[in-house]
């Protein structure tokens, strides 16, 4: 790891994978990016990008240091650490869908070796490495090789190490973030501490994989349940005539004990909606009820709903019913300047009007169009904001930071602003909500 021969494979080469593989690659790593999307791996050998975030000439500059991106998990035994980033998601009934963590594990074992060192980075309940990546590895690999337990060198080197990127988030550096790493064995684990040293300043070194896997999961945890709290506080405060961003930007003076969380359309993202209820389908296994995370994933679920009621009552205001109205959402994107429409508020939104008669229509400046996905049906392409005056309602779901929020409210008959986008715009044609 010192002398960077080590050669570094990263399987998912998405949000997470892609700009890690850029990281070891800017430290001169040699890296290789395995992805099953065949359309991603060639974008990526071509030199090019599929995030806007990420500029292809920084894809140019890692394959100067020698990287580049493969489907073929044979090279897998080219590696000497392999680090796992694939998807996490909730299956339809809110169960954990951990068919791509097994799926990548069984693809990778029959390749493994002595010594390797194989980290899982995929957010997941605890136990998940322990319960199901170490059978796996140790059942699929022709060597017979067993994940070491001790200081041993010998075996297989298994980590959990959580990710805590922030997407869009400039104001803490990628390497500044400590990073939390628990192998199975103290061997693995001085490992992966050596790896992740290089990228990292910070290492947090916990007892187990189980420790990592539960670090990340109350991190999540706190966030949702934060949000769930100022989201029914801003409910109230609502009906209270209180301005809750007032309230809130007062409360966080307190140079302790208080940290500010704001209310919204309702989660979105790969992480806040989904990884708290990993644990609570695992703590069924314990005979536990985890009633916090279950509450806040009910007053989350609401704020959508809360957002079409809210539409609606603007729209009465100006004797309009959500029926037959033409309603503009602004942003598809789950939070600000982001490319990122996974879990969406928006989505929902949308398809809440669409069902209720509305003629809906969105702007956002990242999605050209927007088609089918797991939960939704749009098939619609972007509206210039020109026609903003077209509309009967304008509602802002995502706060990005290249819209000119005086020149909407002007040009708009109705704006239902759910992000305080419109702080310190006076007209009598806003709804803050
Ligand atoms: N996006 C974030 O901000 C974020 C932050 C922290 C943690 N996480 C966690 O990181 C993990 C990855 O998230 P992401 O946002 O990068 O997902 P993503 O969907 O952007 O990327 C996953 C990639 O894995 C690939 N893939 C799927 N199955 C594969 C397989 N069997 N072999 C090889 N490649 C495969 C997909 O094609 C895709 O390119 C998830 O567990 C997520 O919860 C994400």
């Amino acid at each position: 790891m010192e002398s960077r021969q080590a050669r570094i494979g990263i399987v998912g080469m998405g949000y997470v994978g892609l700009p890690l593989a850029l990281l070891f690659s800017e430290e001169r790593f040699r890296v290789t990016g395995f992805d099953v999307d065949q359309k991603k791996v060639q974008t990526l050998n071509d030199g090019g990008s599929y995030i806007v975030r990420i500029l292809p000439e920084a894809i140019q500059q890692a394959q100067k240091a020698g990287f580049r991106a493969t489907a073929d998990y044979a090279e897998i035994a080219q590696m000497d650490a392999v680090i796992i980033c694939v998807p996490t998601p909730l299956n339809e009934y809110s169960e954990p869908d951990l068919s791509y963590v097994s799926g990548t594990i069984r693809s990778l074992a029959p390749y493994v070796h002595e010594g390797q060192l194989i980290v899982l980075e995929s957010t997941t309940y605890p136990g998940t490495t322990e319960e199901i990546m170490v059978p796996l590895l140790e059942s699929g690999n022709p060597l017979g090789l067993k994940v070491a337990r001790g200081a041993e060198e010998s075996g297989l080197h298994v980590v959990f190490s959580p990710e805590r990127e922030d997407p869009g988030n400039e104001t803490v550096a990628r390497h500044d973030i400590p990073k939390v790493v628990g192998g199975c064995g103290a061997a693995g684990a001085y490992l992966a501490a050596a790896m992740y040293g290089a990228i990292f300043r910070r290492i947090v070194r916990v007892s187990s994989p189980a420790v990592a896997e539960m670090t990340k999961l109350l991190e999540n945890i706190y966030r949702c349940v934060n949000i769930a709290l100022v989201n029914e506080l801003k409910q109230l405060c609502m009906r209270m005539g209180v301005d809750i961003h007032e309230v809130i930007d007062a409360a966080k003076t307190k140079p302790f004990g208080f940290q500010a969380f704001y209310p919204g359309p309702g989660l979105g993202g790969h992480c806040i909606p989904i990884d708290p209820f990993y644990l609570s389908w695992k703590a069924k296994q314990f005979d536990f009820r985890t009633r916090f995370i279950e509450l806040a994933g009910e007053v989350n679920t609401g704020m959508p709903y809360f957002v079409l009621e809210q539409s609606a009552s603007g729209l009465n205001d100006h004797r309009k019913s959500i029926n037959g109205s033409k309603v503009l959402v602004l942003g598809l994107a789950y939070k600000r300047d982001i490319d990122d429409l996974r879990e969406s508020p928006s989505l929902t939104i949308l398809e809440l009007l669409r069902k209720r008669g509305a003629d809906v229509a969105y702007n956002d400046p990242y999605f050209a169009s927007v088609g089918r996905g797991r939960h939704y049906d749009l098939d619609m392409t972007n509206t210039p904001l020109s026609k903003i005056g077209e509309f009967d309602a304008v509602v802002i779901v995502t706060d990005h930071s290249d819209y000119d929020y005086k020149a909407i409210v002007a040009q708009s008959k109705l704006v239902i602003d759910t992000r305080n986008a419109t702080k310190g715009i006076e007209s009598p044609n806003i709804l803050r909500c």
